[in-house]
């Protein structure tokens, strides 16, 4: 059979469910489609697949699946080919991994959970895997609140059991969201029962696989790894990749203008005079900081966006919105075409808003 993976591994990137915690933002399009550090969250994903030299990847999406389709495509502008897998229902993620069971074959797999960023070398953990006889490799990574995650309990260097989001406290290592997986999984998927959330469990499935005599591997994470499910995890996604920035100037940054630390200006867009913009900042193409603005840290602005006046520090600033206002906005995710505006003299003064459901809106 040809083999297009240079190590003979398939992909499976999920990016299906509801993304209910990141509410109103995935009322209008996918999570997984949001930016961080002006990238969409699920390229990350994607990007650590084909570095593991993975040519064939399945993607799996939900009803709201917009976007993604457009700017994957079939793969091969990436040198890769895609499969796109549909998962009306988000039954949970071991669900998503079984309904690719065709796609997939007897191939060796890697699971990357659409919304988990890693820094962390999946390329040669990937070779690692290969080579094992195991059936499964898990990542774990030390959390403060392992009451949120999948987590396993490990006794004389060996995984002896795996708990979802346990109840009582059995260990601090959670299960980053990339698995690798040898066919065995189907069959432990197979023998699942949903959860208390209507869900098939990957964590149970993991735990079906060790009671029938699986071998199951697991690695430390030694980089940073983050679970982007809620705002305050976007937040901190970005901070960790922006964190890396390299500094580029594509656009115009006007005299007058101060512009220090790594900070990453698109092409068309410009810094004017009396705008300050203290990195790690990055700015995508076609926007504005106008005079008066203050850009500091942290800050992801994307294309088309216009800021004047304002400061904005630790902050997601979607394409199109518009920020004019003498206010300081912070810890932010400014959807896409949002405006914030003065009232200017306005009667009556006060605060106007149009807000949409499930907004959250601290003054
Ligand atoms: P979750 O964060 O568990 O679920 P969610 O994305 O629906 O968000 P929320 O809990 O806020 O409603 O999902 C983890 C990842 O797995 C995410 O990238 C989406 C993906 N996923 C699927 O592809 N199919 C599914 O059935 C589920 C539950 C998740």
């Amino acid at each position: 059979m040809l083999r297009l993976g240079r190590l003979g591994l398939k992909g499976l990137l999920l990016a299906g469910g509801h993304g209910t915690r990141l509410r109103p933002l995935t009322y209008t399009g996918n999570k997984h489609m949001l930016p961080i550090a002006n990238k969409p969250m699920l390229m990350y994903g994607f990007d650590q697949l084909r570095a593991a030299g993975i040519r064939e990847i399945g993607v799996v999406l939900g009803p709201l699946h917009e976007g993604i389709r457009e700017s994957m495509g079939d793969g091969s502008k990436f040198g890769v080919s895609i499969r796109y897998i549909s998962q009306p229902d988000p039954l949970g993620i071991a669900h998503g991994v079984l309904i690719s069971e065709d796609f997939v074959g007897e191939d060796p797999f890697i699971v990357h959970l659409g919304d988990n960023l890693l820094k962390e070398s999946i390329p040669s953990l990937a070779k690692d895997f290969e080579k094992s006889k195991a059936d499964a490799t898990v990542l774990l990574s030390r959390v403060r609140d392992p009451s949120r995650f999948g987590v396993v309990q490990i006794n004389h260097g060996k995984i002896v059991k795996l708990v979802e989001k346990p109840k009582e406290y059995i260990s601090d290592l959670a299960l980053a969201g990339v698995y690798f997986f040898r066919s065995t999984i189907f069959d432990a998927i197979r023998r699942l029962k949903p959860s208390w959330r209507n869900e098939l469990e990957i964590t149970e499935a993991i735990q079906n696989l060790l009671d029938a005599g699986g071998t199951i591997t697991f690695h430390e994470i030694t980089g940073w790894w983050k679970d982007t499910g809620r705002p305050e995890d976007i937040l901190e996604a970005n901070q960790l990749v922006l964190s890396d920035l390299k500094p580029s100037t594509r656009g115009k940054v006007e005299e007058g203008a101060s512009v220090a630390g790594s900070v990453a200006i698109g092409e068309g867009s410009v810094v004017r005079k009396g705008a300050t913009l203290r990195g790690p900042v990055v700015v995508g193409e076609d926007s504005e900081i106008g005079l008066n603005a203050y850009i500091g840290p942290y800050t992801s602005v994307g294309s088309r966006v216009r800021i004047t006046r304002a400061e904005i520090e630790n902050s997601i600033v979607l394409d199109g919105a518009v920020i004019d206002c003498h206010e300081r906005i912070v810890d932010s995710i400014i959807g896409k075409d949002s405006k914030i505006v003065s009232n200017g003299n306005h009667k009556p003064s006060g605060r106007r808003f149009v807000v949409g459901e499930s907004t959250f809106v601290s003054l």
